[in-house]
């Protein structure tokens, strides 16, 4: 892809399954203008971490800006200063505005958003709310996170559902158009990682979210690397319930994380557990569960951090999502273009349209022995292993990767040093 290329043309192009279907473009969704270039020196200022260390290791946890940091700072003092509960009432309007501006991020309803400590737990305590029953099918992506891959596994041994894997196109993604044929009446959710961790992919989601409309299908999005990176709208993209995560893109703090119920499935899903927060004793021998998508949520709470994830999300918003995506698009470009040069090295995302995760090998090294060399130099990559990806790793037979995952607040100058540290090492 090339830098600096209208975004909203390029997608367009950029995608068979979506010119085929005619969706909405996922950068373009709310009829956005093209991206803006980030005042890359505010965002480094705003993150003074930036000096210490050069950081691609973005899609495991972000450097966290100022902002977030203090807002977590001075709650805790607050919490130490006044007591826990009394901290908790007397921030009552923070706490609260956070469920709006998760719901502005995704353009949902505050009353559809759910405060959970991780992304694993947003997408288990939807996935574990669906009734299954013998010979229902759960139609899954290849490259699901591997979380949700066991998680299918326990589910269908206990209720007998059936996991279907639909397979990916010749680009690498999700195949639209298989999902389409393995439609039928047992179909009972379709479970689609929007960016899988290891492979700079970006799934089709919103022509996965047609299909599923069309047919009544519920649809479960993982979008624990996509939110924060690109922008996200779940009316557009049309899915049910979607999980994310606080420390990866969105630079929020760690054991944070969200889900989104769409209001009209709500009353289809029964949480594998209730509380006091998800539900209501009314009568010694009755409850009622919360009308809302809190039904998800349990009391106990880590507030500082929710609140820091709050201030997150708002800094997110505040730059935008487009220009963070158009940003980190071509930051990536160029340093998957740097790596390409490298004698010996393989880049090995695939897909029509690739996002912020980089990955590649160094032919004769273990990709471990690199990550752990890059770090004595302050710098921060990730090491990917084949175990995590069961489906995917023999079908493309892909060895170990280094993952470098970028972020806006990253420089072209952190690119060429990367690139150059990997040719020092190939
Ligand atoms: C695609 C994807 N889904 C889910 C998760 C799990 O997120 P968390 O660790 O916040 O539970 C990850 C974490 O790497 C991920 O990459």
């Amino acid at each position: 892809m090339q830098v600096g290329t209208n975004k909203c043309a390029l997608f367009a192009l950029d995608s068979r399954a979506r010119l085929r279907t005619m969706p909405a473009l996922p950068s373009c969704e709310h009829g956005a203008k093209p991206p803006m270039p980030i005042d890359v020196e505010r965002a480094r200022r705003d993150t003074p971490a930036t000096e210490k260390v050069l950081h691609f290791n973005n899609a495991g946890a972000a450097l966290m800006p100022t902002e977030v940091v203090h807002a977590q700072l001075r709650y805790l003092q607050l919490e130490a200063d006044t007591g826990g509960y009394e901290a908790a009432a007397a921030e009552d309007d923070r706490i609260e505005a956070i469920y709006d501006s998760i719901a502005r991020l995704l353009n949902a309803d505050r009353a559809e958003i759910a405060l959970v400590e991780n992304a694993t737990t947003a997408w288990d305590m939807a996935f574990y709310s669906i009734g299954f029953a013998p010979g229902d099918r759960i139609l899954v992506a290849e490259a699901e996170y591997l979380s949700n891959q066991i998680a299918f596994q326990q589910v269908a041994r206990r209720t007998g559902a059936v996991i279907d894997v639909v397979p990916s196109d010749e680009a690498g993604e999700f195949d639209v158009e298989a999902l389409e044929r393995m439609i039928d009446r047992r179909v009972k959710l379709i479970a689609v990682t929007h960016v899988p961790s290891n492979g700079g992919l970006v799934n089709p989601v919103a022509a996965v979210g047609r299909i599923a409309r069309a047919h009544g299908i519920l649809y479960l999005l993982d979008a624990c690397q996509s939110v924060g990176q690109l922008p996200i709208d779940v009316a557009a993209i049309g899915c049910d319930m979607l999980s994310a995560t606080g420390r990866k893109y969105l630079r929020g703090p760690r054991g944070t994380g969200f889900l989104y119920v769409r209001r009209g499935v709500l009353d289809r899903l029964e949480p594998p557990f209730l509380d006091l927060q998800s539900a209501t004793w009314v009568a010694p021998d009755r409850y009622e569960m919360r009308p809302d998508a809190r039904r998800f949520e349990n009391w106990e709470r880590n507030v500082a951090a929710q609140l820091g994830l709050g201030v997150a999300v708002d800094y997110a918003l505040g730059w935008g999502l487009a220009d963070i995506a158009g940003r980190i698009e071509a930051l990536a470009a160029e340093l998957r273009r740097r790596l390409a040069e490298i004698p010996g090295v393989s880049v090995r995302d695939r897909g029509r349209r690739l996002c912020g995760i980089v990955t590649f090998t160094v032919e004769g090294k273990a990709p471990r022995d690199i990550v752990a060399a890059l770090r004595q130099q302050r710098i921060n990559s990730h090491p990917s292993a084949p175990s995590s990806t069961l489906l995917v790793a023999p079908a493309r037979r892909l060895p170990a990767l280094v993952r470098a995952s970028v972020h806006y607040y990253n420089s072209e100058d952190e690119v060429a040093r990367f690139a150059a540290a990997i040719a020092a090492l190939a």
